[in-house]
């Protein structure tokens, strides 16, 4: 009986052990531990045995069992985890063939360019500023010695916002309104960069974006002369461009400097790129800001960023910078 039963289990274990999946385990499982098993008919044929015999072959059949359904348990634990990881790997979405290698995102042209500008005017001693896109009439236009009578308001394309007065709310139009806001709440000495976001009413063209960035610069110190303004714009201009790159002031007008020049920079080919408005802060706008023009003098400069992007890296189309286009990011 014993060495019957050994030779069972025997070969119940070397079948759990050579089952190849689990389909054929349980049909092996019927076979060594099922009612026509020959366990199964070893328990029946207990009753023929002396009851001083049947008990320690009663233990002998379920110590046999025991270890059958253990090999059948084991076997199917192992055969389970070996199908689900090939029905994962059946499964799995190889989703590099569709985005192609990871990749990382980077800082967009015109973010490159503002940092760098700033990183230029705060190495030299100018502190960074900032206003809101929204103004009202007073800090876009009135402080900024443009009345509401004064043609230069009409050439600024305003974008106005429909909250209070009529043409009391609007886009900013320029950055120099955070000139204005500056003044009101610091005393001079001044050394800032204002940039920031503007908006025009123009239609998106080549050289023409209705939300573009600028650039504002400000300085109220004591004697400070138009000297200080082109030695700023020089050195900046080196800085950012490289030092082959000249520049040049030209007279010009606006309401809130006098007097006022354009500034331009060299091309390789000999002539000229305009850049930008500067010139020497009116007394009317220190005295709307309460500041004494006896006692303090200032320049102040604004340029846009986009079109210095456009220069710097030789753009056919400034609206480039906003068609998101990946190929064209890419570059720089
Ligand atoms: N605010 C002017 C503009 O948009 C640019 C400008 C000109 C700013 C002269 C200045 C300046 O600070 O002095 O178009």
């Amino acid at each position: 009986m014993d060495s019957n039963l050994a030779a069972i289990v025997d070969e119940a274990l070397a079948a759990a052990d050579g089952a190849a999946n689990l389909g054929d385990l349980s049909a092996l499982s019927a076979r060594y531990l099922g009612k026509k098993s020959a366990l199964a008919a070893a328990k029946k044929a207990l009753g023929q045995l002396e009851p001083a015999e049947r008990k320690a072959a009663g233990q002998a059949i379920n110590e046999a069992r025991e270890r059958i359904e253990a090999a059948f348990a084991a076997r199917k634990t192992l055969l389970a985890s070996a199908e689900r990881a090939v029905q994962l790997e059946g499964e799995r979405l190889d989703l590099t063939e569709i985005y192609g290698e990871v990749r990382r995102g980077h800082y967009h042209l015109v973010t490159q360019a503002r940092d760098r500008l700033e990183d230029v005017f705060v190495g030299m001693g100018f502190r960074v500023a900032e206003g809101p896109e929204v103004e009202t009439a007073w800090y876009n236009f009135e402080a900024l010695n443009i009345p509401d009578w004064h043609p230069a308001r009409g050439s600024f394309d305003t974008i106005f916002v429909n909250l209070g007065e009529p043409e009391e709310v609007m886009l900013r139009s320029h950055t120099s309104p955070v000139q204005i806001r500056t003044m009101e709440n610091e005393e001079p000495p001044i050394y800032i960069v204002a940039p920031g976001r503007t908006f025009r009413t123009d239609a998106a063209d080549a050289t023409h974006l209705p939300a573009f960035n600028q650039i504002e610069g400000l300085v109220v110190d004591r004697g400070i002369t138009m000297g200080d303004l082109a030695g700023t714009i020089d050195e900046f201009v080196h800085a950012f461009f490289g030092g082959d790159v000249q520049s040049r002031l030209r007279p010009s007008y606006f309401p809130f400097t006098e007097p006022s020049a354009e500034f331009d920079i060299s091309r390789a080919d000999g002539s000229w790129l305009e850049l930008g408005g500067c010139g020497m802060v009116h007394p009317n706008v220190l005295r709307n800001c309460g500041i004494d023009p006896d006692v303090w003098q200032g320049f102040a400069f604004g340029f846009g960023i986009d079109r210095l992007a456009v220069m710097r890296y030789e753009l056919d189309d400034i609206r480039e910078l906003v068609n998101n286009d990946v190929r064209f990011l890419e570059q720089f």
